[in-house]
């Protein structure tokens, strides 16, 4: 028992991200009443509903509010009311960017009770983590559009990679291969297409391969790899990509293992200069907002990542457990998992789980 008190901003959204939000939230307390720490949580309301009525996703002095906070636990923010550019660009993004959350996080593993898409995949073979660079490369402000709506209509989009972009978030990926098992890591690139950029990113990933030679090290091209993770997800360990292969790849991951309803993300600023951000992979799912059926596994899970993150590793392995337990039997989990338990009757199993 560690007898902290941890200050998380909790911004639940849009959508189900209002429903798995407060599960996540008992869970983790339940885990901090077992463990001996506490949790203090502010509520945070920044969303599209907020955007229609304010003409903002969140105040101007926001980023600062959550500055004050150990962690933010983010549920899923975009409604069709407003452009998903506009819910994109008005939050996640400034949050990203401004409190430096260059390296996105995504675990992924096919847990035991949970079927994945790929035939006769074990929990075993399907256990690596993506690393996506988070804040620069491909998703850049800059370029623009020339000569709209004619014949000679001009979109041009730079890519930006920096050295000390590039470096940092190769050494994070290997510092969190070195504290796993297989101590491997794997470079996603298009050296042979994208001709500046993506070889200095092959330059970069070698020197830090040097920096680290106690892990292995692979690379592939991002169109061979996208197939590698399907057909030979036991290959992988740790693999780092930049912002738009890492984007891919961190989708397709969670994919292979199974259900968007389990998966979990986190935005790490590894040096805590700022708190980090953490978030189901999911959206804010229209088609099933309200109906009090989304599954609040991935929003538990992120709880875990959280208080793993904190320190709180034996808390993040009771929830972990308590998740597993319950993807066993039908009556437990959600239909998105073969199940028939509705939100509720999944949070409560969890939180039995943990208190059992
Ligand atoms: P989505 O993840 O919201 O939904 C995709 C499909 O998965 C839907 O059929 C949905 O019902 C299902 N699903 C998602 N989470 C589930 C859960 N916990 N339990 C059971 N089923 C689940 O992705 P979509 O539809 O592309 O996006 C909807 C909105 O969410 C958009 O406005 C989008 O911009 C936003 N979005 C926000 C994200 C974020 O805040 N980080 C991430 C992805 C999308
Ligand atoms: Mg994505």
């Amino acid at each position: 028992a560690s007898g902290k008190t941890y200050k998380i901003a909790s911004i639940p959204g849009d959508g189900i991200g209002k429903e798995v939000i407060p599960v996540g939230q008992r869970a983790a307390e339940a885990a901090a009443a077992k463990h001996g720490f506490s949790l203090t949580w502010t509520e945070f309301d920044w969303s599209c509903e907020r955007y229609v009525e304010t003409g903002q996703m969140m105040p101007d002095d926001g980023i600062a509010q959550v500055k004050e906070h150990d962690a933010i636990y983010l549920g899923a923010v975009g409604w069709p009311t407003v452009e998903d550019h506009v819910s994109l660009w008005g939050l996640l993004i400034p949050l990203r960017r401004e409190l430096d959350l260059y390296a996105n996080v995504r675990p992924v593993r096919l847990l035991k009770g949970v079927q994945s898409p790929l035939a006769n995949r074990k929990p075993e073979e399907i256990d690596f983590i993506v690393v996506r660079e988070n804040v620069e490369g491909e998703y850049s402000e800059i370029g623009g559009r020339l000569y709209r709506g004619t014949e000679n209509e001009v979109a041009v989009q730079e890519a930006m990679f920096t050295r000390r972009g590039t470096d940092r978030i190769m050494d994070y990926a290997f510092k969190v291969a070195k504290q796993r098992k297989r101590k491997h890591v794997t470079s996603a690139t298009k050296s042979n297409g994208i001709v500046h950029t993506m070889p200095f990113w092959d330059e970069r990933f070698a020197a830090a391969g040097k920096r680290h030679p106690e892990i292995e090290t692979s690379q592939y091209h991002i169109d061979i790899l996208t197939a590698h993770f399907v057909q030979h997800p036991d290959w992988f360990d740790v693999v780092v990509g930049s912002n738009l292969f890492g984007d891919i790849l961190s989708d397709l991951g969670p994919a292979v293992a199974g259900s968007i309803g389990i998966a979990p993300a986190a935005n790490i600023n590894p040096e805590g200069v700022f708190p980090s951000m953490f978030e189901p992979v999911h959206g804010s799912a229209p088609d099933i907002a309200g109906k009090g059926i989304a599954n609040p596994v991935a929003a538990v899970w992120t709880a875990a990542i959280m208080l793993e993150h904190l320190g709180e590793t034996e808390a993040a392995k009771t929830l972990e457990a308590a998740i597993e337990a319950t993807l066993q039997a039908p009556e437990t989990k959600t239909a998105d998992l073969g199940g028939t338990a509705n939100t509720e009757q999944s949070a409560t199993a969890i939180i039995e789980a943990i208190n059992g």
